[in-house]
């Protein structure tokens, strides 16, 4: 793959190998069929930018740069041993939601839900508010190669400088919805 300048873009056809970006179909036709792997690799097609111009010339870029690196947080500080009531979360959702209770306001009729009381539908709002921040965990994952991509590809040494402050707050956010 060839160098690319500033001034060259390349197509989205040849970033991500379809000409459609909102193309719904294709897009749920990727999916991870090794799911007993604990790795999922996924190729990329991109050119990694060095600059040898160190010169520090946007100093909008730097200003944010200085202040990400006075602003940083350690998770290890974050209150872990917060009791956390999920039954109690689950009902103030439901009190908040325009539905009269737990259920979902449709007719569940026929389905296997029709028998389902007040402990079934507390049992899925929990198992619900699990999965909600499992599939966030895998969001942070994205957001954290992302990032790190973002630090690859910009040509300026401010922008990597920056870019490179994204990357860990993203692993900061991994390891918070991990654990
Ligand atoms: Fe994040």
């Amino acid at each position: 793959m060839g160098a690319t300048s500033s001034d060259e873009r390349r197509t989205d056809e040849e970033m991500i190998g379809r000409a459609g970006l909102n193309d719904v179909e294709a897009i749920l036709a990727i999916v991870n069929t090794d799911t007993d792997s604990r790795f999922h690799d996924v190729g990329a097609a991109v050119d990694t930018r060095f600059t040898w111009d160190y010169e520090r010339a946007r100093p909008k870029l730097g200003k944010l740069y200085e202040k990400a690196k006075l602003t940083q947080w350690n998770a290890n500080d974050l209150p872990w041993a917060t009791d956390v009531d999920q039954e109690a979360v689950v009902m103030a959702n439901a009190a908040l939601s325009a539905s009269s209770g737990l259920a979902p306001m449709m007719d569940l009729s026929g389905t296997p839900f029709a028998s389902w009381g007040d402990r079934e539908w507390v049992e899925f709002g929990i198992e619900s508010q699990n999965w909600t921040l499992s599939q966030f965990l895998h969001g942070e994952q994205g957001a954290l190669v992302c990032t790190a991509r973002i630090v690859e590809t910009v040509p300026w040494i401010d922008a990597k400088y920056y870019a490179a402050t994204q990357v860990i707050d993203e692993a900061r956010h991994v390891e918070v919805f991990s654990r």
